[in-house]
């Protein structure tokens, strides 16, 4: 299967059998479905420390980072961050994903140009785990990745939030966010995206009649 039907599912939360990992299951199972290639990766696995004082990669932390980064989100055609909310925000293992990319585009990185090129045009989306069910919970996590997408030229095509503290637990969130998760894995080179400007041409109809 080539790249550009390549999914890449990173798991932010250190339990391998909770909320974040079953959301992130559903998602994998319906990019199966539609007939794309996922992977599923625990940061926990890749990342060890943060982003150091310089970037050159002699000194960054001794981990796989730069496997899980250059090898696998690189190519990724679309790539789905599946966090715990920790304070109102993603995990520090998520945070440390994006703060850890610096050191491969900044200007000090050899192969600067071609990782910054390869950092755009992806489709991202977001699960999202908490105790709490309110929506504004997620919110913050929820704008941050939006910022990141329109930086890096992506699109953030959409989120899931489902509610759960014991392990699991988030499959009887009666708000179905395990079905929500498995028809975002299937659609998520596919759903319809738009984000308009006011001089953007485009039909009145947002949805096609006919289908
Ligand atoms: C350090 C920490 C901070 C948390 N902060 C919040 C929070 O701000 N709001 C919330 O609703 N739940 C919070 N929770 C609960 C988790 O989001 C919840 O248990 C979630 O299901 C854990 O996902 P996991 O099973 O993937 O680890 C926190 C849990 C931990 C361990």
């Amino acid at each position: 299967m080539d790249s550009s039907s390549s999914i890449l599912i990173l798991v932010g939360s250190p339990r391998r059998d909770g909320n974040s990992a079953l959301l992130a299951r559903a998602v994998e199972a319906g990019a199966r479905d539609a007939g794309l290639a996922p992977r599923l990766r625990f940061l926990d696995d890749y990342i060890s420390g943060f982003l150091g004082d310089r970037t050159p990669s002699s000194e960054l932390p001794a981990d796989r980072y730069g496997e899980l980064f250059l090898e696998e989100f690189l190519p990724a055609a679309g790539v789905v961050f599946c966090t715990p909310i920790y304070w109102y925000g993603m995990s520090a293992q998520t945070k440390a994903f994006f703060d850890r990319s610096f050191a491969y585009y900044s200007g000090t990185y050899p192969h600067h140009a071609d990782v910054m090129e390869r950092m755009q045009g992806k489709r991202l989306a977001l699960t999202l785990a908490s105790e709490e069910s309110y929506p504004g919970a997620g919110l913050g996590i929820v704008h941050q990745v939006q910022e990141f997408a329109r930086y890096s030229h992506s699109a953030f095509v959409g989120y899931v939030h489902g509610a759960g503290n014991r392990r699991g637990e988030v499959a009887r969130d009666p708000r179905d966010p395990v079905g929500a998760a498995r028809r975002l894995g299937a659609e998520l080179l596919r759903r319809p995206y738009t984000d308009y400007r006011i001089d953007t041409p485009r039909s009145h109809d947002v949805w096609d009649a006919a289908a």
